[in-house]
This record gives structure tokens, sequence and C-alpha cells, in this order.
């Protein structure tokens, strides 16, 4: 269990770019493949041995999330909730939880990320350690062709951070900044620096620029070896389905199982695990479930 640390997703915001099947769903509770799609940033702070965490939520979607999760015990976790009462951006979340995060570091996560790769819960351990021994801030940068969409961090020869910039429409790189953060303990103070965006929200590529105006922000560039999709669009929703799926009839392997990583994680006994699965009996996610337990 790592105490010096505790995990914020943020599942809240508007959805519009999947309109008209986000008008009265949450985006977050759509399935890529075969789970909700916060189980993906979900499993990343699971993996990384957070139990402490908390879901930023619209006042809308909250009953929907806690009645998928509860209080997360059946899991061997502690989840509670944060209620955003607009989706004024991603930096608010910071401040919302400030009183949950109650002086520890935080991982911060967007819940409509999906990321995978070889040893990434190692890379994730190393930013981790980096961040509870050093402090500052930890992003993690990924090549796209259409950088001028996200947060863009530019770097030099020797992978320091020379700038970082909101949606540019000259992009001086073209590694996006992935929605996977780690903070130290000052975020909540940073983020109440932070003034609103042309576009009327607090970015969190503003946290990002303060630390950096610190000296204290790290970035790690992940390459070929990982994916990566914000699979908040129509066609990036569906590739990252795709992709899941892929994987997981290759592999014979899950991404983002929960249950697994709970039970693996020695959380839950083979017990729990059983009652966990036995109401998925009929779908193969069920099936893999009971599988882990015969292991
Ligand atoms: P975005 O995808 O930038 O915003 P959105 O989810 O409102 O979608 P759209 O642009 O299509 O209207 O948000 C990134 C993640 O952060 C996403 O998982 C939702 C979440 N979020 C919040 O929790 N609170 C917020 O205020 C915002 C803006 C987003």
């Amino acid at each position: 269990m790592n105490s010096q640390i505790k995990a914020v997703i943020l599942a809240g915001g508007s959805g519009t770019r999947l309109y008209p099947v986000t008008q009265v769903v949450n985006k977050h509770l759509l399935p890529i493949y075969n789970k909700p799609m916060i189980y993906y940033p979900l499993s990343l702070a699971m993996l990384l041995k957070i139990r402490d965490i908390a879901l930023v939520v619209n006042p809308q979607d909250r009953e929907s999330f806690e009645k998928l999760f509860g209080d997360g015990s059946h899991l061997g976790m502690k989840i509670s909730y944060i209620i955003q009462e607009k989706p004024r951006g991603l930096a608010e979340g910071l401040i919302l939880a400030e009183k949950f995060l109650d002086g520890s570091s935080v991982f911060y996560l967007l819940g409509d990320n999906v990321v995978f790769g070889h040893n990434l819960p190692l890379v994730l351990e190393e930013a981790l350690n980096e961040v509870l021994t050093e402090g500052g801030a930890f992003c993690f940068g990924y090549a796209v062709p259409d950088p001028e969409r996200f947060g863009v961090v530019e770097f030099d020869a020797s992978g320091r951070v020379l700038s970082i910039e909101e949606k540019p429409k000259k992009p001086k790189s073209n590694y996006a900044v992935i929605g996977v953060y780690f903070f130290d303990e000052k975020a909540p103070e940073v983020a109440k620096r932070v003034k609103p965006s042309k576009r009327g929200e607090y970015e969190i590529t503003s946290v990002l620029e303060e630390y950096l105006k610190e000296g204290s922000l790290k970035v790690k560039l992940l390459g070929r070896g990982f994916a990566w999709f914000d699979a908040g669009t129509h066609d990036s929703f569906l590739e990252a389905g795709e992709f899941v799926a892929t994987i997981e009839k290759r592999t014979g392997l899950m991404i983002g199982c929960i249950e697994e990583i709970a039970y693996r994680n020695g959380w839950i006994d083979r017990e729990a695990l059983i009652k966990l699965a036995k109401p998925l009996s009929k779908t193969e996610y069920g099936k893999y479930l009971l599988k882990l337990v015969d292991e």
C-alpha cells in the first residue's frame, strides 16, 4: 500500500464531442470493448498499489458511479466521490480534491484516457518515486499526428521541458501531453493560482506551466511501445475499443480488469473474487475472473 499518494480520476465534463451518445449517459460509463471506460484509468492507479481514490463527478452522475463502485470495499479499496458542479476545467479537480488529498501527493488521471504498453507500471512507478522524493510534477509526452488538438510539450535534446502549450495553432513539437500526471502536495495551491483560459476553463496545462516556471516539471516520452487513446471522440472511442479487443484476444489477458488487479494485489481473497465473478459468469469477463481462481 502506498500511503504517501492518493489518486484522483476526473470523470465529469460535458462529453460534447461524443454527442448525441453522451447527452444522457456519462462518457466514462460507456464501454471500451468489454468494460466501462473508467476502469482503464482506475486500473492504472491500482497497478501503483494506490487504494485511496476519489472520482470527480458531475452531480447528476454521482448515483451511477456509486452503483458501479460503492465505497470500493468489494475491491479492498476506498473510493470516494467529489462533486464538480460545472465542468470548469481539468485543473479544478485539484482544487476540489484539496480536502481529500490532505497534504499527500496525487496521481491525477483523466477518466477518458486509455494507456497501454510494455512495462507501463514500471514507468509510472519511476515517475511516482521521483515526485515522492524530489517533489514537483511529472507528465508524459506521446507523439501524435495532430498535436494542435492537445496540450503540447516542447523539450531540448537532454529532455528538459522548454514550453508547454494548450491547443497551440502552431505546435512546437508533435508530442501531446497525455491525461496521466503526478503532482506533489502543492498541487491544490498551485491550481488555485491559475486563471481561466480564453475558453473560460481552468487548464491543467496552466498548472504544469506553473511547475515549469519553478523548474520542477519533468516529462517522459512514451515511445512506440505504447498506445494512448483520448477516447473522447467517436473515432478514438471506437479505435480504443478495437485495440483492447485485439490485445485481449491475442494474449488471452485482460487490460484494465480491476477485479484481477485487486486479487493479484492481495486486496481481495479467492472467495471475494468468486463472489464478484458469479453475477458476470455468462460473459467472457466473468469466465476470465473464475479462471484466475484456479490458477
Ligand atoms: P475533455 O475531454 O477535455 O472534456 P469533456 O469530457 O467535457 O468532453 P468534450 O470536450 O467532448 O465536451 O475532458 C477530459 C477529461 O476530464 C474527461 O474524462 C472529462 C473530465 N473533465 C472533468 O472531470 N471536469 C471538467 O471540468 C472537464 C472539462 C473535463
